[in-house]
C-alpha cells in the first residue's frame, strides 16, 4: 500500500476537524465533499455562508497574543474578518484540529499567520517543511519514498537552523511516513571535503550540530546527492559513511536548492508528492496554487494524521 493510502486509512480511524478557509473556491468545495464521503475528516469550510459566531472572542484573543507586536484591538477585529486568520484562531483555540489552505493564497500569505498565531511547538526551534516524494523506482530511499527538506519555508537557514531542520524531518519521516529508521543526508556540492567553500562549511557545521543534538540519529554530511542515494557512489566517495548511499531523508542546504530539487524529482523523476509543515504547535498545511481536489484531499488526510501524532 502506498503512503497516501496508509495516511488515509489512519485519518479514517479518528475524525479530526480540519478548517478549509478558502471555502468558496471550487476545488476546495469538491475536495470537502470527498473528504466527507470518504470519512477522512470533518471539513469546516469558511465560505460566504459561514457564520463567524466567535469573531469577537477570537479578536480579543488575537489582540492579547499580538499586542506586544503592536497589534491594536481594531486591527485584530479586522484580521479575524479574514477567513485565514479566523481559521487559524479556530485551530489555536481548539475549535478545530488543523487547517489546510493555499489553493488561492501564496505560501507566504498562508505561512505568516500560522507562524504568528499557531507558533512553534515547545522544544522546536523553527517551522520547516517536509516534501514526501513517492518515486516509481522502489529501490530508492525507503521503498521508493524520499523525504526532502526544506523546500517551502526557510529561504536561507544557518548551520544551527539546518541541523534543527534535519532532526525535525527525521521525526516527520518516523511519525507521518512510518519510516522506522530515518537515514538523513545533509546535502552539498561537496562530499566529505572534496570541495572547500563557506557554503560547504555551513553544511559540515550543521551535521556536527545535528550529531550533538541527536546522537542516536543515523545522519551524515556533507554529501552530494549521488553519494547519499547510490551505494556504489557512496563506497567510492564517502567510505565509512553510516548512510552508505541508502539515505531516505534528504536535507537541502537552502530553499533554492530544496525547491528546485523537489520539482526536478516530481517533473523528471515522475514522483508523486505533497508537502507538510513541521514544527508548528498544531498542524496547518499549505497547498500549491496549481493543486487539484485530490491534492487537497491528500493534504487534509495528512493534516488529520499529524493532529493524531503518528501514522503507525
Ligand atoms: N519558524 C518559526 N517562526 C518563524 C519562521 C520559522 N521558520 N520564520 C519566521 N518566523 C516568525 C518570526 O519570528 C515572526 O514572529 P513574530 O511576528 O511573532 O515575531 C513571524 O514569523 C513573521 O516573521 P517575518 O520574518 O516578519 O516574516 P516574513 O515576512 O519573513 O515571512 C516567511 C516568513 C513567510 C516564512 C518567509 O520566510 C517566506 O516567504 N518564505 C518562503 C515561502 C515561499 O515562497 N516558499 C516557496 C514556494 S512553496 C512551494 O513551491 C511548494
Amino acid at each position: 500500500m502506498g503512503l497516501i493510502d496508509r495516511i488515509k486509512n489512519k485519518a479514517r480511524s479518528c475524525t479530526k476537524r480540519i478548517v478549509l478557509p478558502e471555502g468558496d473556491e471550487p476545488r476546495t468545495i469538491a475536495a470537502a465533499k470527498t473528504i466527507e464521503d470518504e470519512g477522512l475528516a470533518e471539513p469546516i469550510l469558511i465560505g460566504s455562508g459561514f457564520v463567524r459566531s466567535k469573531a469577537d472572542e477570537y479578536a480579543a484573543a488575537l489582540y492579547e497574543l499580538r499586542k506586544a507586536k503592536g497589534l491594536t484591538p481594531e486591527k485584530a477585529a479586522e484580521l479575524v474578518a479574514d477567513p485565514m486568520y479566523y481559521g487559524m484562531m479556530m485551530v489555536k483555540s481548539g475549535d478545530a484540529d488543523g487547517l489546510v489552505s493555499g489553493a488561492i493564497h501564496s505560501t507566504g500569505d498562508m505561512l505568516r499567520p500560522a507562524l504568528q498565531i499557531i507558533k512553534t511547538r515547545p522544544g522546536m526551534k523553527l517551522v520547516s517543511s517536509s516534501f514526501l516524494m513517492e518515486c516509481p523506482d522502489r529501490s530508492l530511499g525507503e521503498d521508493g519514498l524520499l523525504v526532502y527538506a526544506d523546500c517551502v519555508v526557510n529561504p536561507c537557514p544557518n548551520a544551527e537552523e539546518l541541523a534543527h531542520i534535519a532532526i525535525a524531518t527525521a521525526e516527520t519521516a518516523r511519525t507521518l511516513c512510518g519510516i522506522a529508521e530515518p537515514r538523513v543526508a545533509l546535502l552539498s556540492f561537496s562530499t566529505k571535503g572534496s570541495a572547500n567553500h563557506e557554503l560547504v562549511s555551513k553544511v559540515r557545521a550543521a551535521t556536527e550540530i545535528a550529531h550533538s543534538l541527536a546522537p542516536d540519529l543515523l545522519l551524515d554530511g556533507e554529501l552530494q546527492f549521488d553519494a547519499a542515494i547510490v551505494p556504489e557512489v557512496a563506497a567510492l566517495k564517502a567510505k565509512g559513511s553510516p548512510i552508505g548511499g541508502r539515505a531516505n531523508v534528504f536535507v537541502f542546504p537552502d530553499l533554492q536548492a530544496g525547491n528546485i530539487g523537489y520539482k526536478i524529482t516530481q517533473r523528471i523523476g515522475g514522483a508523486d508528492c505533497f508537502a507538510v509543515l513541521q514544527g508548528l504547535a498544531k498542524p496547518c498545511n499549505d497547498l500549491s496554487r496549481g493543486c487539484s481536489p485530490d491534492d487537497i484531499v491528500n493534504t487534509v488526510a495528512a493534516t488529520a494524521v499529524q493532529a493524531m501524532g503518528v501514522l503507525a
